[in-house]
């Protein structure tokens, strides 16, 4: 069955087809009916002239409105109007599933994003959710053709994990356990060696330790899948499930890793700026009309580089007043964050060599024990988009930095392995995928960027 998508750019006037699809508007002149039929595949749908001499047409107008199924036979002709090249002459036209007009909740006027995600069965259907979806789909596959090429390995990493790959402590528990009925042990405390796995268990926040480990073994590997954060953020960048993309690169350091990371986003603009022009460009008509130049921004400007203490200390000398003081050893906040890549820079900033305090256990001890060798990505508008590091490859640093972290050795036995047998230097970062849509898209809140979002109290689709 022909796509829309592929009859508007190579259709030929004079081919007879079958189309299906659904009716966006319709549009009723005196011997005519216009229909705007979509089937997802572009933004733009594929004009529909119905005659009013066609058999059945008073029935047919009656079930053809807003929001139905239809499937509809014609000829393909030029396009006498304008805003299309062709056009399809209907022959037959059957209403496959009716929309009733008084009860179909997506009328023709402008619904708020917020509306619609309480209609996360229907939202799809919207230009701008549609263009996002597509969007979506080519980034997924651009993530992927940019490691194949470069001989990266896909990991698939677990869902369900023993350890907290973060040490934050934001996991989800995995239980078969009757939490009406929870066994106890003598001490009062939960009896986890009677549940599913003998032991608790969690859905992961991170595919991260176990990309090392294969990167141990193939060099260079990246997941891609979902991952899962017990967080109570309500905000516009934080979803409680979402979806992280993780290189690890033996025989790397964090400059390897910066490069790699630029790299990377840059590959990823260019490829949804000429693979999704048509999104694109509503985006920027319609969303934000900096979403191209942004883009392009992104595709032809070096990043910045600079470390935690010169981000702090140009925080410090600028007169914007923020919510969070800033002082060394602080967690740059988002405002920070914005602040540097939206107002200072204007372009993505790459910023180093963290406090130790404030990252996670794996980070690379820096000479002078105060910093570790982090990296985070800020871009404009999301802030942080990437976050990564250089792995911590000595084993007695790395048991001091589990201890203090109070992490329990135990369960980190065949992560420091890995350091007993062929350890390397070896670095890889995490980009959050949705917030890489909203930097690409303009999208303002993550709840609009992917299909079903999970947040805080909200689970329904
Ligand atoms: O900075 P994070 O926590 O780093 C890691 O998880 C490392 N294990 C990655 C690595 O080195 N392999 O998360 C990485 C990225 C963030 O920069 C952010 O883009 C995204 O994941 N992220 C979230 N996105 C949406 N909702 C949340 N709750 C997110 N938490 C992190
Ligand atoms: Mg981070």
């Amino acid at each position: 069955m022909a796509r829309i998508r592929d009859i508007l750019q190579t259709g030929e006037p004079g081919q007879h087809l079958k189309v299906q699809g659904w009716v966006r508007t319709r549009r009723q002149v005196k011997e005519f009916t216009f229909v705007d039929l979509n089937d997802g595949s572009s933004m733009a749908g594929l004009q529909v002239v119905i005659k009013a001499d066609l058999e059945g047409y008073a029935n047919l107008l009656k079930d053809l409105t807003t929001g139905s199924a239809v499937e509809i036979d014609g000829q393909l002709v030029q396009s006498p109007g304008q805003g299309q090249r062709v056009e399809l002459q209907a022959d037959q036209v059957m209403v496959v599933g009716t929309a009733p007009a008084d009860s179909y909740p997506l009328q023709k006027k402008r619904h708020s994003f917020e509306f619609l995600r309480g209609l996360g069965h229907l939202r799809s259907r919207t230009n701008t959710l549609g263009a996002v979806f597509r969007v979506r789909n080519t980034c997924a596959q651009a993530i992927h053709q940019f490691f194949q090429d470069r001989g990266f390995l896909w990991i698939h990493a677990p869902i369900i994990t023993a350890s907290d790959c973060e040490g934050a402590g934001e996991m989800f528990t995995v239980t078969s356990l009757d939490l009406n009925h929870v066994p106890r042990t003598p001490n009062g405390t939960v009896d986890y060696s009677q549940d599913f796995f003998g032991k608790p268990a969690y859905l992961t926040v991170s595919g991260q330790l176990e990309a090392e480990i294969m990167a141990l073994t193939f060099r260079d590997v990246y997941t891609f899948g979902p991952t899962f954060r017990a967080e109570n953020s309500n905000t516009s960048r934080h979803l409680a499930e979402f979806w992280m993309v993780e290189p690890e690169m033996a025989f790397c350091d964090l400059a390897g890793n910066m490069d790699l990371a630029e790299e990377f986003l840059k590959y990823l603009f260019h490829a949804v700026l000429t693979q999704c022009p048509e999104d694109m460009d509503f985006f920027n008509q319609r969303l934000d009309n900096s979403v191209i130049s942004t883009a392009e921004n992104i595709i032809n400007h070096t990043f910045e580089r600079i470390t935690y203490t010169e981000a702090v200390a140009l925080l410090e000398k600028s007169d914007r007043r923020f919510e969070f003081p800033v002082a060394w050893g602080i967690d740059l906040q988002s405002e920070h964050e914005r602040y540097l890549a939206e107002d200072l820079f204007r372009r993505p900033v790459i910023v180093t060599d963290y406090p130790t305090g404030i990252k996670a256990f794996y980070m690379r001890l820096n000479a002078t024990g105060q910093t570790v060798a982090a990296m985070d990505v800020l871009a404009p508008k999301v802030g942080e988009i990437i976050g990564g590091s250089q792995r911590e490859e000595r084993l007695d640093i790395l048991e001091q930095r589990l201890q203090q972290a109070g992490l329990d050795l135990e369960t980190y036995w065949w992560y420091l392995d890995l350091r007993r047998f062929g350890s390397v230097p070896h670095a890889g970062f995490g980009l959050g995928f949705e917030r890489l849509m909203q930097f690409i898209t303009g999208m303002g809140n993550i709840r609009d960027v992917i299909p079903f979002p999970r947040t805080p109290d909200s689970i329904e689709f």
